[in-house]
C-alpha cells in the first residue's frame, strides 16, 4: 500500500472521528467512558474491524479487541490505545494510537505477507478515567489490578455508579486471563505528552518506563455559614485550607523535584453567596521515583489532617518498566531513541501484569496534551504509521 493510500485511509479514519465529542466552545475533547459519545466511538471501532474482515471481541471490562487470525491458537502480535479523552482533551490523546494501528495493519497487509502469528488491535475501555476516577480501568480490571466489585461500585459526579451505568452484574466484569492469554506482545503507538523529542531529528521514540503516579482525593470539612452576615473570625471555611493545601503540594513537589496537580476540585454547596460545608479536592502526584511521590504525599496528608481533613488514595502506580526485550527490538529496527513518560498507559498496566509490552511515541511540536491544543504534525503522524508498520512486520 503505497504511503499515499495509507494516508488517505489515516486521513479518512481522523475525519470520521473528528467531530465525535468534540465541545463546539472549547474545540476539546468529551468523550467519557460509558456515555453516548463512547458508544458512537465504539460503534467507529466495530465498524472499521468489519471493514477488514476483523473478529471483533469485547472482554470482560468492555475493552474491544479487533482479530485478524485466532488467538486462541497463538497469541497475537496487538496494536492500539483508548478513545477516550479528559474532560476537554485533545484529539491525538488515544485516538492517534487507534487509529495508526488500523492505518499499519492495512500497510502490513497490503505487502501480501502472511503473518506468523494473528494480529490484533484493541480500544482500551476508560483510560482517562475521567468520569470514575481511575485512569487505565480497562486494562487495570482484566489484569486483576482493579477489583470488579471496587470498579462497579465507582460513582461519576452524579453519583451514578459504573454498575448502574453499563447494566451488568459483577459476575461479568473483572479480572480476564483468557484475553491475557490471546496477547503474545503488545505495541501502544501515542502522541508524545512531552518536549522529549521537540529538538531531536526523531519524529518517533520508543517508549521504555512510566513514571510512577497517582490521584488522591482530599476531604476538607468547613461549616455553612452566610457570606453577608458571618465574621471572619467566625467562620470554618474550607477554602482557605485548600488555599493552603495547593501551596503545599506545590511547595513539597519542587522541594522534591515531583510534579502536583490540583485540577478537580468540588466545593459544597458551590454558592456565591455562602461559606462552603465542604470542599473535595483531588491531587494528582508524580516524580521520576517513588519516594519523591510519597514525600508530596505526606506533606499534603500533614496539613489536610491538621485542617481537621483527610486523604485516601484513589489510585497508584508504581515505577512502570516497558519490557527490555521489546524496547529493545523496536528501537534497533527504528533507529529511535528510547524515552520514558510521565504519564500513565494501558501498555504499562499490561507489562506489570507480565504482558510483553512497549511503547511508539510520535513527536509533539509543543509537548502540550489534555488540552485542545494538543497536535501533532501530519508528516509526523505518517512517521508513525510507517514506524508501526515496521515494528508489526519485527513481530508477526
Ligand atoms: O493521566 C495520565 O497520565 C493518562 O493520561 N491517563
Ligand atoms: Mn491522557
Ligand atoms: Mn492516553
Amino acid at each position: 500500500m503505497c504511503d499515499r493510500a495509507v494516508t488517505a485511509t489515516f486521513a479518512q479514519m481522523w475525519a470520521e472521528l473528528e467531530p465525535i465529542g468534540r465541545h463546539a466552545q472549547t474545540g476539546g475533547y468529551r468523550r467519557f467512558a460509558w456515555t453516548a459519545e463512547d458508544l458512537t466511538l465504539r460503534e467507529w471501532f466495530a465498524a472499521q474491524a468489519d471493514a477488514r474482515g476483523l473478529d471483533l471481541v469485547v472482554d470482560r471490562a468492555g475493552n474491544q479487541w479487533a482479530w485478524w487470525g485466532n488467538p486462541d491458537e497463538t497469541p497475537g502480535a496487538v496494536l492500539g490505545s483508548h478513545l477516550d479523552s479528559v474532560p476537554d482533551g485533545g484529539a491525538f490523546d488515544g485516538p492517534l494510537g487507534v487509529v495508526s494501528a488500523f492505518a499499519a495493519l492495512d500497510a502490513f497487509r497490503a505487502t501480501g505477507r502472511a503473518p506468523s502469528r494473528p494480529i490484533g488491535i484493541v480500544n482500551f475501555a476508560d483510560e482517562e478515567g475521567a468520569r470514575f476516577g481511575i485512569a487505565c480501568a480497562g486494562s487495570r480490571l482484566i489484569t486483576g489490578a482493579l477489583s470488579a466489585a471496587t470498579a462497579l461500585a465507582l460513582r461519576d459526579v452524579e453519583g451514578t455508579t459504573l454498575a448502574e451505568t453499563i447494566g451488568v452484574d459483577a459476575a461479568s466484569v473483572g479480572p480476564d486471563p483468557e484475553t491475557l492469554r490471546r496477547v503474545g506482545v503488545f505495541v501502544e503507538l501515542h502522541i508524545e505528552q512531552g518536549r522529549w523529542l521537540i529538538d531531536s531529528e526523531h519524529a518517533v521514540g520508543v517508549g521504555n518506563a512510566i513514571w510512577p503516579h497517582g490521584r488522591w482525593r482530599v476531604e476538607l470539612p468547613g461549616e455553612a455559614n452566610h457570606a453577608g452576615t458571618t465574621a471572619l473570625a467566625d467562620r470554618v471555611d474550607p477554602t482557605l485550607a485548600l488555599a493552603g493545601l495547593i501551596q503545599q503540594a506545590r511547595s513539597a513537589a519542587e522541594r522534591h523535584d515531583a510534579l502536583a496537580t490540583c485540577g478537580k476540585l468540588r466545593v459544597s454547596p458551590n454558592a456565591v453567596n455562602a461559606v462552603p460545608s465542604h470542599v473535595t479536592a483531588w491531587i494528582d502526584a508524580r516524580a521520576s521515583n517513588e519516594a519523591a511521590v510519597r514525600a508530596v504525599i505526606d506533606q499534603v496528608r500533614g496539613f489536610a489532617e491538621a485542617a481537621g481533613g483527610s486523604v485516601l488514595e484513589e489510585s497508584w502506580t508504581p515505577t512502570t518498566m516497558l519490557t527490555p526485550s521489546v524496547v529493545d527490538q523496536l528501537a534497533t529496527v527504528l533507529g529511535a531513541p528510547v524515552l520514558g513518560t510521565g504519564a500513565g498507559h494501558d501498555a504499562g498496566i499490561l507489562a506489570t501484569a507480565g504482558v510483553p509490552a512497549a511503547m511508539l511515541f510520535v513527536r509533539n511540536p509543543t509537548g502540550v496534551s489534555h488540552s485542545p491544543a494538543e497536535h501533532a504534525e501530519p508528516a509526523d503522524c505518517a512517521a508513525g504509521v510507517k514506524a508501526l508498520t515496521a515494528a508489526l512486520g519485527e513481530l508477526v
